[in-house]
């Protein structure tokens, strides 16, 4: 009898574990002192508002797809995979290097997967989770064994560097992971991912698109800069992630209790407090880099996981929390079981 194309998905479904991890941040240091001669602020400000100190800044020519693809090569070595095992790349991104191609493109070209299929994923600083969760599906639904999922931006490409509100608060990077089934092994258990349009203009970018497209007029008014409302973006981030972990720790049959490390998104120190006030965890918990990063956008969380990895923050069994928001408004939580 001649077998179903579709066969293959009546298999049943499988645990996915991430089996590498790797992360990439350009040279250049921008300080909060250095930016106290391009704006209006103080480093007393920045560190008291948001615990940034120091962000880093892509050097001219070096592109989202760059980052993502140094990042990339870190977590195949880890994964001990060769460029030619991956069967799909997710990048997800608001900064691609070209409308289109896609950035996953721009990577598969520089790593040299070619038998990868490769699509950008736009949930601005929920990215990275949301493709992980994508990635899970196809793995579990046993369409694909390897899949490299990559958060990268270069925020500092579309930050006004005149308006003191946002460019304190940004950074460059690229984090990575590997996802594979592999077997009787411990891997991304749930994942919760919710979204609301209605608050899409507290952070957003209004030019660039089929709606305000490039013209010297657009440009001349930076419509393609980032634009932020502070304080509502501040308040739905602690909403939208706290219940974010919620829905997912549910998900998951799991309390707070059983969690060893937490992984928020990087935007604020006061943020991340609230959180984990919110949450009732214990702030020591947290896995934080911001003081050096800034916000790196989807980058962010893969960053943080990448160095918590390195730095042997997570054993076998332990389970992790992932949570994240971003423009949209976007916000996810992962638990993983490592
Ligand atoms: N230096 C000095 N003063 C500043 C600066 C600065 N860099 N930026 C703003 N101010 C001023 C404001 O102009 C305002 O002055 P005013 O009272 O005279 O109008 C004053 O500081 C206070 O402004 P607030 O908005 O009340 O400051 P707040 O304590 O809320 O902190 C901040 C501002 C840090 C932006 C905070 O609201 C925040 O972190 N919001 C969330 C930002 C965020 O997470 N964004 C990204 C999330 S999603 C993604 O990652 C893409």
């Amino acid at each position: 009898m001649k077998k179903s194309p579709r066969a293959r998905h009546s298999q049943p479904n499988r645990t996915v574990s991430i089996v590498g991890t790797g992360s990439y941040v350009p040279e250049k240091i921008l300080t909060n002192a250095e930016l106290e001669r391009l704006v209006e602020t103080s480093d007393e400000w920045i560190t008291s508002r948001t615990g940034i100190r120091e962000r880093r800044i892509a050097a001219p020519g070096e592109h989202t797809s760059h980052m993502a693809a140094r990042a990339a090569e870190r977590a195949m070595e880890q994964a001990g995979i060769t460029a030619e095992q991956i069967d799909l790349i997710i990048v997800g991104t608001v900064t691609p290097d070209t409308a289109f191609p896609s950035t996953a493109c721009h990577v598969q070209r520089i790593l040299g997967a070619k038998n990868a299929a490769c699509f950008d994923l736009s949930a601005a600083c929920s990215g990275f989770l949301y493709a992980v969760e994508v990635a899970q599906q196809f793995i579990a639904n046993h369409t694909y064994e390897t899949v490299l999922v990559i958060g990268a931006d270069k925020l500092s490409s579309i930050v006004d560097w005149g308006d003191r509100n946002t460019c304190v608060l940004f950074g460059d990077g690229a984090g990575a992971a590997i996802l594979r089934y592999r077997a009787g092994s411990h891997g991304v258990i749930t994942t919760f991912m919710a979204s609301d349009g209605n608050f899409g203009d507290i952070l957003h970018m209004p030019g660039g698109g089929c709606a305000i497209p490039i013209t010297k007029d657009n440009v001349d008014e930076k419509l393609n800069t980032l634009k932020m409302n502070g304080r509502e973006t501040f308040k739905q981030a602690v909403l939208s992630m706290g219940s974010a972990a919620t829905k997912a720790l549910e998900q998951a049959g799991l309390t707070t209790d059983d969690l060893t490390c937490i992984i928020p998104h990087q935007a604020n120190m006061r943020i991340i407090e609230a959180l984990a006030d919110r949450l009732e965890i214990p702030l020591e918990k947290f896995h934080v880099n911001l003081d050096r990063y800034g916000n790196t956008s989807a980058a962010a969380v893969a960053i943080a996981l990448d160095e918590a990895n390195r730095e042997g923050r997570f054993k076998v069994g332990d389970y992790i929390l992932l949570v994240v928001f971003g423009g949209g408004l976007t916000y996810a939580s992962s638990v993983i079981q490592w």
